[in-house]
């Protein structure tokens, strides 16, 4: 009797496997016949860009609900706060690049190519392939310090012509675009910043800026040098006192101080030159005031000369033109070569785009949106990170909607009880309740503790005065990006856009590597953080472990974590690699 119930038990178990497989054979048909027939039926969505924001949102965007296809010129990501770092040779070019189709996926087709134009009526972009864009600003017809860069190396200048790759201008339909082609470096027309100095904006400006280091002290190396010229050689301007500029100075100090003596013996360090141009009266602005005067003195011990309240006029071959705020006198900086990070500005593309939509587009720094990012006056569009701005409806035009008709006067308690449900609506009214708040403290009450109506208005007018459009960080584009694929996610799904909750930022602090192993973090504006560390702004060595820990979780990849890792441990123990390739 054992021998028939095992013979059961057998071909139970078969029976079991059998099905199952067949089971599963048939849901996975069923579930490719699925795609299939969505796929015919799902709205195009477009992305522009490949950069922070569009990553962002590539990587979150369900492909079971959009067709999705990017348009890039550029067919990686890159992790742009590296960029000083790899200009000094810390950390390595690929460590900071991300191929973008396996970032994003095989669901989603990649093109590269560059949008030129944008027709909203027909929902239709026209794109051109550049197969040599590097993504960066070039001037080919000019002699530059670039050219240089480029050319230096021997048989390296030669250029080889290996086939024709045309690659013919095409068109795409869209039901939903994005639009998130960041923006350019803005030089204010300045004399010869084309020609003569340096960005750092794209991978192959930090490439350029790694080449000029090496060859500066190549030539300064030279014994036939006379000293003036030596010391010319070895004068380092960086123009532009925001976090590019002062993160740049303080990793080239750091290689001066770190590396230079093992490569360059003969060099005299005393001779080396940094400084640090700023415009305005002291660098990194935008953060605590602590933080620039902890920068400045840190700098003046590292033997970084600030030169605050100066302009550059113009950039010239072999010098910059400087002129002190209040000063008819331009003094001359000769130097070697010049980094110039002064901030951005929009993209010839995005200007005509604005143009071709209207009226609605008045602000002329940037596409502007809605709270949902909807570009205004074109429907289906929507724009993210560097080259939008967000307008916020104004809380003080909209008074006469928050609060009922006959009410005359109200006090803090009942107008925070009226906005409690309307909040969504007003994302910067959570930033700036607690000054409404004071101000309704200082206000002019009656005996009741009531305000006025029109006081209230005016109340709020004043604050909406206060309203700063979001700043253009990778931290804004990252959360834009996040938001913008979970709300079409969201839409495909069936909600009501209008019923979704809009965007809302929110701000995790702001960092930068001051040199010497040391960072400064600004937690300002932050909520929590700022109430767990406290509102002094976090300097020096703990600061820069928080900052090398941060970097390592914002790699994309686990490849790329890996990557940076060994690159700090690599220019620690062995030095950093500057030599031209
Ligand atoms: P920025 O706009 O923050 O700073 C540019 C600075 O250049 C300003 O302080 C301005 O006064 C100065 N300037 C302008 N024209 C000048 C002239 N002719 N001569 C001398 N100085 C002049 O630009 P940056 O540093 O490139 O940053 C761009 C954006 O990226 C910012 O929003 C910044 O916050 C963000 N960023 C953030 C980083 C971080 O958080 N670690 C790192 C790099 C950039």
């Amino acid at each position: 009797s054992t021998v028939p119930r095992r013979r059961w038990r057998g071909l139970m178990i078969t029976a079991a496997v059998v099905g199952g497989y067949a089971g599963y054979i048939y849901a996975w048909r069923e579930n490719l016949f699925s795609l299939q027939k969505d796929r015919e039926n799902k709205p195009k969505l477009v992305v522009l860009g490949t950069g922070w924001a569009s990553v962002a949102l590539m990587r979150r965007i369900d492909t079971k609900l959009y067709d999705v296809q990017c348009i890039s010129p550029r067919n990686y990501f890159l992790m742009t706060p590296l960029l000083p770092s790899v200009s000094v040779g810390t950390v390595e070019t690929r460590t900071v690049v991300e191929p973008v189709r396996p970032l994003v996926g095989t669901n989603i087709k990649f093109l590269e190519a560059e949008c030129v134009d944008i027709d909203p009526e027909k929902k239709r972009v026209v794109c051109q392939s550049t197969p040599s864009i590097d993504g960066s600003q070039t001037n080919e017809s000019q002699f530059s310090q670039r050219d240089v860069a480029d050319n230096v190396g021997g048989s390296s200048s030669r250029r080889v012509h290996d086939g024709a790759r045309t690659r013919p201008p095409f068109e795409l339909d869209y039901d939903v675009l994005v639009v998130a082609v960041g923006a350019e470096n803005n030089t204010f027309n300045t004399p010869g910043v084309d020609s003569h100095a340096h960005f750092l904006k794209e991978l192959p400006d930090a490439r350029r800026v790694r080449a000029a280091i090496s060859d500066c002290f190549e030539s300064a190396s030279i014994p036939s040098q006379t000293e003036e010229e030596r010391k010319r050689l070895l004068s380092f301007v960086v123009v532009g006192g925001g976090p590019t500029g002062v993160e740049f100075a303080a990793e080239l100090s750091d290689m001066v101080h770190e590396d230079l003596s093992k490569n360059f013996p003969q060099l005299d360090r005393s001779e080396i030159r940094i400084s640090l141009v700023e415009a305005l009266d002291q660098i990194l602005s935008m953060y605590d005031h602590k933080i620039s005067e902890y920068t400045e003195k840190h700098f003046d011990r590292e033997n970084i000369s600030v030169l605050n309240s100066t302009f550059v006029k113009e950039v010239k071959q072999t010098e910059v033109v400087l002129q002190k705020r209040g000063s008819p006198e331009k003094d001359s900086l000769p130097c070697g070569m010049v980094v110039w990070a002064t901030g951005i500005k929009p993209r010839p593309f995005v200007n005509s785009l604005r143009k071709r939509i209207g009226a609605l587009q008045s602000n002329p720094r940037a596409v502007v949106t809605d709270t949902y990012l909807r570009v205004m006056g074109a429907p289906t569009m929507y724009a993210m990170g560097d080259c939008s701005s967000i307008q916020m409806p104004k809380v003080g035009d909209a008074i006469a909607n928050l609060v009922p008709e006959d009410t005359k006067e109200l006090d803090f308690e009942e107008f925070a009880a009226l906005l409690k449900d309307r909040m969504h609506e007003y994302p910067q009214l959570e930033s700036y309740a607690e000054q409404v708040k004071a101000s309704f403290e200082k206000a002019d009450l009656n005996q009741d503790g009531k305000l006025q109506i029109s006081e209230l208005k005016s109340l709020l007018d004043e604050a909406d005065k206060l309203l700063r459009p979001l700043p253009a960080t990778a931290q804004v584009a990252n959360q834009e990006g996040k938001f913008l694929a979970q709300h079409l996610n969201k839409i495909a799904h069936g909600s009501d856009e209008e019923d979704l909750e809009p965007f809302r930022y929110r701000h995790l602090g702001s960092l930068a590597y001051v040199g010497g192993d040391k960072a400064v973090i600004d937690f300002s504006g932050t909520g929590v953080l700022q109430k767990f560390f406290g509102l002094e702004p976090i300097n020096g060595r703990g600061a820069f472990y928080l900052w090398r820990s941060f970097y390592l979780t914002e790699m994309v990849t686990l490849r790329t974590k890996i990557l940076l890792a060994f690159d700090w441990l690599r220019s620690k123990l062995f030095g950093r690699d500057i030599s031209r390739v």
